[in-house]
């Protein structure tokens, strides 16, 4: 493994856009509003304005949230957050999304109005449907959010949870309007590898967009924390105790082959976790892990900061690949 090492910005896809590997993800402040903001407890603002402080002074220059994280309530507190840090628009990226369901490309133009409302004043860098399920088809929605781009309320388009053919149908139509789509946003960590094998990862390569990994240190299965102290998922109900349950003794091989890795190189294994994820495959993959504490934003800011060596790896492939 390689320490302090200077962290290099990379382009989303085929954009001037400049991100660094590991941006913040913001789901996580949306308690309290609407469906999403329900799974998660209501944050003070002031601690909302710690976490994304942390983020900053940890060279983190990028933010991704959505329409769904609270109808607004995760956009507003990134704002307010980014403000009470004395940043302005032109010192960070954020990415956000257009809530697809129900709905046609028709609300397209309207709902962004929302977004830019709840932002105050911070552009979007980056605007994705959400999701694949809506009564319109991916041309119809590109050709609204190529719109968008040449009135300049984004600056990119991106898709999220798009498979290979949908992300073909989706390139091609920006393409016609000379526009890259420049991300795809889809889950992925050591414990879920399933754009690696179907065919995501491969259209990403080929198209040149690129990959927003998301739950990247499986909400806290990849931290190694419920291995270490089981009792912590005592305060957790629901189908998360269960999965987390289910899957605990399952991964403890890879968590322990984690564990010696940020041992010998005093990182913690969220921290090995996230860094696999940025390297293994080039370029191509920055992620956005959330954080509902200070001390969670750091570690992620902190993984960018080093490089695991080619056999590390290695050995994470092969012990994830064996779960
Ligand atoms: N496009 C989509 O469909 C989609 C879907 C899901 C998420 N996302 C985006 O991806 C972001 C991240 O995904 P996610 O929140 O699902 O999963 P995640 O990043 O894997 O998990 C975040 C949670 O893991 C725990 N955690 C994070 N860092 C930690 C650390 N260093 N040590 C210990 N625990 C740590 C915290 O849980 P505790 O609060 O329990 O401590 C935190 O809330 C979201 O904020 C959102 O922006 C997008």
């Amino acid at each position: 493994m390689e320490k302090n090492i200077k962290v290099q910005m990379r382009h989303l896809g085929k954009t001037d856009i400049l991100v660094t590997p590991i941006g913040l993800g913001v789901m996580e402040l949306a308690g309290g509003g609407g469906l999403i903001g329900r799974m998660f407890p209501v944050i003070p603002q002031d601690e909302k304005n710690a976490i994304i402080k942390a983020a900053l002074d940890g060279g983190i220059n990028w933010f991704d949230t959505a329409e769904m994280y609270g109808a607004g309530v995760s956009e507003q507190s990134l704002a307010t957050g980014l403000k009470a840090a004395g940043k302005s628009d032109r010192d960070v990226v954020i990415a956000t999304k257009w809530q697809p369901f129900l709905r046609t490309a028709g609300n397209i133009p309207h709902s962004i109005e929302n977004r830019l409302h709840f932002l105050d004043g911070f552009s979007i860098g980056n605007y994705m449907v959400h999701q694949p399920y809506s009564f319109s088809s991916p041309e119809a929605e590109m050709n609204a959010m190529a719109d968008l781009v040449e009135a300049g309320k984004i600056r990119s388009v991106g898709v999220s949870n798009f498979n290979p053919a949908r992300m073909r149908r989706a390139h091609a139509a920006l393409a016609k309007r000379g526009i890259p789509l420049a991300v795809n946003q889809v889950r992925y960590s050591l414990l879920n590898r399933e754009i690696e094998t179907n065919g995501v990862l491969n259209m990403a390569r080929d198209l040149g967009v690129t990959i927003i990994a998301y739950t990247p240190v499986a909400r806290g299965l990849l931290t190694g924390k419920y291995h270490k102290d089981p009792g912590l998922l005592d305060s957790m109900s629901g189908w998360r105790k269960a999965s987390m349950q289910r899957n605990l003794e399952r991964t403890r091989p890879l968590i322990n082959a984690m564990d010696e890795i940020a041992a010998n190189y005093k990182t913690t294994i969220a921290q090995v976790a996230l860094n696999w994820l940025i390297n293994f495959n080039g370029e191509i993959v920055v992620t956005i892990p959330g954080a509902t504490r200070v001390r969670q934003a750091e570690e992620s800011a902190g993984a960018m900061k080093f490089l695991l060596s080619g056999d590390e790896m290695a050995r994470l492939d092969d012990e994830s690949h064996r779960l």
